[in-house]
């Protein structure tokens, strides 16, 4: 079935689609293109859980339920993660007769809307996938030119969250392609919170700000600390890349803010290719980087220690800090990093990562830190050992052993 509102764009779109590419974030200022998301719907970074970077396309209502169940009494709900997402595979292969996509009928018997329901019974909110183009990228029916259907469907359905695809584009253009899902979810009327997945191949940070709250600035994650399979990326290699396309020393970070984030992709905290240290550290920069907290991990197995990572309420509040401004990268060497972001109430977040494959003897010094954070006195919390660990003043450096690859994560605040 066409989309008229799509043709409608096409009509009146003035610019060739190459034009319309290179001058990316101008294009949103001409009349058709215009789009407002939902405002307000992510004025922190958004936390829950996804099914694929576990998963994948096995998934299935009882699934989700046993999911929702476990992120209750885990105390994740609780802690913040309130989104249950599906991930591509949730659907049948075809659309219906009347050109609706239809719930997977093995997987999800009693179809999306019972689903919907129950979660927001339980406090959750829920959440799709679906893909700008021809096809998702597990080969099931994207919502190209379907935009406006698909919309009215998920609103139907009780969609609060929509994570958007970019497999099977074609010569499609991207800005194009988002603004007029972001229209489509607008015109339907409920609330989504609405998240670009197009892995940074178009700089979403400098055009989905109007139109998305979150978009992915790379590739896919997975769950190692270093590696990379074509597409993919451990977490190190992630993190990095958050700075490499940087603009300023503030990498990535200046795009984001209250109500649209930065998105280095879903965590693999606790899953199999990451030691407890690999997660704890991985738990902690994605809270400086004012990431969304998307844990992708089958809760259902995880141990006491990663559950504890992810339900770390002080990290959390960094992750949650309502200034909203993205951590950075402020030193690094072979084998340390130190990241640091500003936080709300004068205070700062520092991680400190040994890099290396060696345990590592460190040592901070608190009047380095100070040429970001400046040198007046502060305290200092050790936001995993749960600790005051006194003040700068009083102790000017901070000294520990690390494992490889796990950090130290502070909270420094203005001593009175
Ligand atoms: C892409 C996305 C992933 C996941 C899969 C699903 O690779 O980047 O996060 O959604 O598609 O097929």
């Amino acid at each position: 079935m066409e989309n008229p509102s799509t043709l409608g764009i096409m009509k009146h779109t003035p610019l060739p689609l190459a034009a319309r590419v290179v001058l990316g974030g101008l294009m949103l200022s001409a009349p058709l293109l215009q789009a407002q998301k939902f405002e307000g719907l992510a004025m922190t970074p958004p936390m829950g859980w996804n099914s694929w970077n576990t998963f994948e396309t096995n998934i299935s209502e009882e699934l989700v339920e046993d999911v929702a169940r476990v992120m209750i009494e885990s105390g994740m709900l609780e802690a913040g993660y309130n989104y249950i997402v599906l991930d591509d595979g949730w659907m049948a292969m075809e659309r219906g007769e009347d050109g609706n996509l239809i719930p997977h009928p093995e997987k999800f018997p009693n179809g999306m809307k019972a689903l919907a329901d129950h979660l927001h019974d339980l406090g959750f909110k829920f959440g799709l996938y679906n893909c700008a183009g021809s096809l998702t990228c597990g080969g099931y029916p994207g919502s190209q030119g379907h935009e406006f259907q698909d919309a009215r469907l998920y609103a139907s359905i009780g969609v609060d969250y929509l994570k958007y695809d970019w497999c099977s584009h074609g010569t499609r253009d991207a800005i194009e392609a988002y603004t007029t899902m972001s229209r489509a979810l607008k015109a339907a009327g409920r609330p989504v919170v609405f998240s670009v997945c197009e892995w940074g191949q178009n700089e979403p940070w400098k055009w989905a700000g109007d139109i998305a709250h979150l978009w992915r600035t790379t590739g896919d994650i997975i769950d190692c600390w270093d590696c990379n399979e074509r597409w993919s990326n451990g977490v190190k290699k992630i993190l990095d890349m958050q700075m490499s396309l940087q603009d300023d020393h503030n990498g990535l970070g200046i795009y984001a803010g209250p109500d649209h984030w930065n998105d280095p992709d879903m965590m693999e905290v606790g899953n199999p290719g990451l030691t407890v240290a690999e997660s704890r550290a991985h738990f902690s920069l994605w809270c400086v980087l004012a990431a969304p907290l998307i844990a992708g991990n089958d809760v259902r197995n995880m141990s006491e220690e990663i559950r504890q990572i992810l339900t770390n309420k002080e990290a959390i509040a960094v992750d949650q800090d309502p200034l909203g401004k993205q951590g950075f990268r402020f030193f690094q060497s072979p084998e340390k990093e130190i990241w640091i972001r500003e936080l709300s109430g004068g205070d700062w977040a520092v991680c400190v990562l040994n890099a290396s494959n060696e345990r590592l003897a460190t040592t901070v010094d608190w009047s380095h830190v100070g040429l970001v954070t400046g040198t007046q006195d502060y305290t200092i919390r050790d936001l995993w050992l749960h600790q005051e660990l006194g003040s700068t003043h009083d102790e000017p450096e901070l000294s520990r052993i690390l494992e490889p690859h796990d950090v130290i994560l502070v909270r420094l605040s203005p001593a009175k």
